[in-house]
Order: C-alpha cells, then structure tokens, then sequence
C-alpha cells in the first residue's frame, strides 16, 4: 500500500530518531524552491552538470545510440534533458517520470512546443517504485537518464535497490547518471545554507506544507533550517530543529519535541566516480565513460545495462 504525507509524517515523529522521506518537500511550492535553489551562486551542481552536458552531449548522444526511448527519472523543469535531445540521432520517444503531476504537464508542454516532432510520454509516478512504462520501438535500445545528482537523496542500499531495478527496466541500453563527488566540505556547507536562505525556506516548507494539507498545529517559528556534511557517511544531512520544548499537533495526535530535536529531513550522499562505479557493478551495469569537470565536483557517468 502506499502512504500518504499524513502517515508518513505521523511516522516519523513518532519515531527516533525522526526521519522522513525528502519526497514531501516537492509540492507546488518546493519543487519552485528547488529551481530557485538551482539558480543560486553557492548551489554548484545544476550549473556544472549543465556545462557537461552541453560540452559533451554528443559523446553522450554517440553511449545512447540510434532511435532511443529515452526515460527521464524523476523529471524537473525538463532543461537538461534538451542538450541530449539536440544530439540524438532519431529518437523513438521521450517518458519523463515525476510524481508532481501538475509540474510534468507544464514542463512537458514547454518542451514539446520546442520539440514539436518528438514523442513526449510523460508519467506520473513515483520512479523508484514499480511502475509499467510505455512500448519502445523494438529497433532501438531503452535508455535512461537520472540528472541533478538526486540519487544522493537515497541511502546507498536505496540507491542500488534503484540501480538493480533500473538495470532490469533499461536491459540492452543504458543509463546516464549525475553524481555530486566528494569535496570540501566548506563547499558542500555552503551549497546547502545559501546566503539567500532559499534552502531554508525549501526545508521549513514541509512544515508549512502539514499545515496547510493537513491543519497541523505546528509554531511557525519553532523550527530552523540545520545542514551540515557527516564526513563518516560522505553525505550532507538536513535536519529540522526545534528551538524549543513544543508540541506538535497533527489530527487527533500530539508530539512531544525538546530544544535541540531534529526532524531529518534528507541526506545527500557524495560519491566519487569509481565508488559509485563499483555501486552500479553490483546492480549488473557495466561502467563506460565517465565525464567530469575540471574542478572535480561533479560527474556524468554512462553505465552499460546488462543485456
Ligand atoms: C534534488 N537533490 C539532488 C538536491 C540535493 O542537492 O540533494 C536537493 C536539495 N536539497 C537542498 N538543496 C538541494
């Protein structure tokens, strides 16, 4: 059965720690929080795959190969996927998946205004969760594409249960995938606490989201943004903090929270290129080219899936 925010937040803190799935953060308001946070000037990432991807698409296009269905995992505003569509050589179709409905659509229109010819099969679905996509061709391989470093956003045993049913779905193609490496940490601080408090705004969105999807009574300034790089665990952790002794009301349920408590509300694990190679070897993908910035911050990598 799938859950809902409601259970899944009533979960979470009923449990310690407190812990609940960073999904939540994309209704309307956050997924528009997460694109101003692509733009800020400490948010590195989505500007440097960007830069990959158009210096190299055509290598990229030339992994992908010929009348593609091309699958995009967990689709955004649907800007990156266009350097590979300027490249492809006559590509079957294009299945965005997302699980914000609304967004897609809206997404898919504009793309499709600037790709009139291309075959747009968008999705809406949870993407690392079963789900039945459209028929390819038969005449070209099923390829995916996984940007924005959002393979972070789940534990390395999530991200290889992903892997391992990505290498089923996409069998005799491929994927390309985007992951933030392991660097400074005083970078990585910065990219997660801007001097424009966006971040902030998009994690104590979930609170603001439970109140009004849910009427909780939750103070609206009982909670700061808290993010910081856990070196054990290569990842960036946010967490929401209680700045006080508090109760929380949700439905007919209270919750107890003390000053210095946390909500967490996501990890962003950092990988470096042959760690996360090796992660895909297990889920049966053989690692092919790999493309990388001259800083070394991010990476594009092509993982061959099993046939
Ligand atoms: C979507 N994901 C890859 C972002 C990240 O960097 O982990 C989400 C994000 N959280 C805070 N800033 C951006």
């Amino acid at each position: 059965m799938s859950s809902s925010f409601a259970e899944d937040l009533q979960l979470a803190l009923g449990q310690r720690p407190r812990s609940i799935s960073p999904k939540y953060f994309y209704d309307e308001i956050g997924s528009a929080l997460f694109e101003q946070i692509c733009d800020l000037p400490e948010y590195y990432p989505t500007r440097t795959e960007l830069g990959l991807l158009q210096a190299h698409a055509a290598e990229m296009a030339e992994c992908i190969g010929p009348q593609a269905q091309l699958l995009e995992y967990g689709a955004g505003a649907l800007q990156k996927v266009r350097c590979l569509l300027d490249r492809l050589e006559a590509p079957h179709s294009f299945v965005p998946i997302d699980i914000s409905g609304a967004h897609l659509l809206s997404a898919c229109g504009q793309l499709q205004a600037a790709y009139p010819t291309l075959q747009i099969n968008p999705l809406v679905a949870d993407f690392s969760r079963p789900h039945s996509l459209p028929q390819g061709s038969g005449k070209g391989p099923r390829v995916g594409f996984f940007p924005g470093s959002s393979i972070g956003n789940f534990t390395p045993l999530e991200a290889l249960a992903f892997l391992k049913m990505a290498a089923f779905e996409l069998r005799g193609g491929g994927l390309l995938i985007g992951i933030d490496l392991i660097k400074d940490p005083a970078i990585l601080h910065a990219a997660y606490n801007d001097s424009a408090g966006v971040t902030a705004a998009f994690n104590l969105n979930l609170l603001a989201r439970a109140r009004r999807e849910l009427g909780a009574d939750i103070a609206r300034d009982g909670f700061v943004h808290s993010a910081f790089y856990n070196s054990a665990l290569q990842r960036i952790e946010m967490h929401l903090m209680s700045l006080k002794r508090q109760t929380l009301r949700i439905a007919e349920r209270v919750y107890e929270i003390d000053a210095g408590e946390t909500l967490h509300t996501e990890n962003s694990h950092k990988y470096s290129v042959v760690g996360f190679q090796s992660l895909a070897a297990q889920a049966g993908f053989s690692p092919g080219a790999s493309w990388t910035d001259p800083r070394e911050w991010f990476s594009l990598l092509w993982l061959q899936a099993p046939a």
